[in-house]
């Protein structure tokens, strides 16, 4: 099984960025946590601060992957053109974040690729991103 891994902007300053929001760990170190704990998935990892890099890879990603963990970072709360992206996309989409979104500032609240995605998992930390591979492995083991 393979799957990928998508972090948006402001997400590669994981670690040092907002420590009190994003804790202390870097996404090279969850990557490779999640690579020992998952080693039967190949798991790859994408980040990009360019909302068209992200749409690419995207679409790139179809029909190479079984499934995608997306943190759209700030792109959630304002892009349509994800959102298209995602829902042209037969390869399911876990939305993610790190932080609990709906407990904070208002502009958080609404994401427009939710919808397009086939849930959202929100607020548990960088544990966030393992809860989102465990739902695709799921889905994934349910389709078979
Ligand atoms: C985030 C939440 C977004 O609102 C924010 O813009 C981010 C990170 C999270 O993982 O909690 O960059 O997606």
């Amino acid at each position: 099984m393979k799957i990928l891994i998508v972090n948006g902007p402001n997400l590669n300053r994981l670690g040092s960025r907002e420590p009190g929001i994003y804790g202390h760990t870097t996404m090279e170190e969850c990557v490779a946590a999640l690579r020992a704990r998952f080693p039967e998935v190949e798991l790859e990892y994408y980040q990009s601060n360019v909302e068209g890099f992200l749409i690419d890879r995207l679409q790139v990603a179809e029909g190479c992957v079984d499934g995608v963990v997306l943190n759209a970072g700030a792109y959630t709360h304002t892009s349509v053109a994800l959102h298209d992206a995602i829902r042209s996309l037969s390869v399911p989409v876990v939305e993610v974040h790190i932080s609990n979104v709906h407990g904070r500032e208002e502009f958080r609240h609404r994401s427009l690729i939710a919808a397009a995605c086939r849930g959202v998992i929100a607020g548990f930390g960088m544990d966030s991103y393992r809860l989102g591979v465990e739902a695709l492995i799921s889905l994934c083991k349910e389709e078979k």
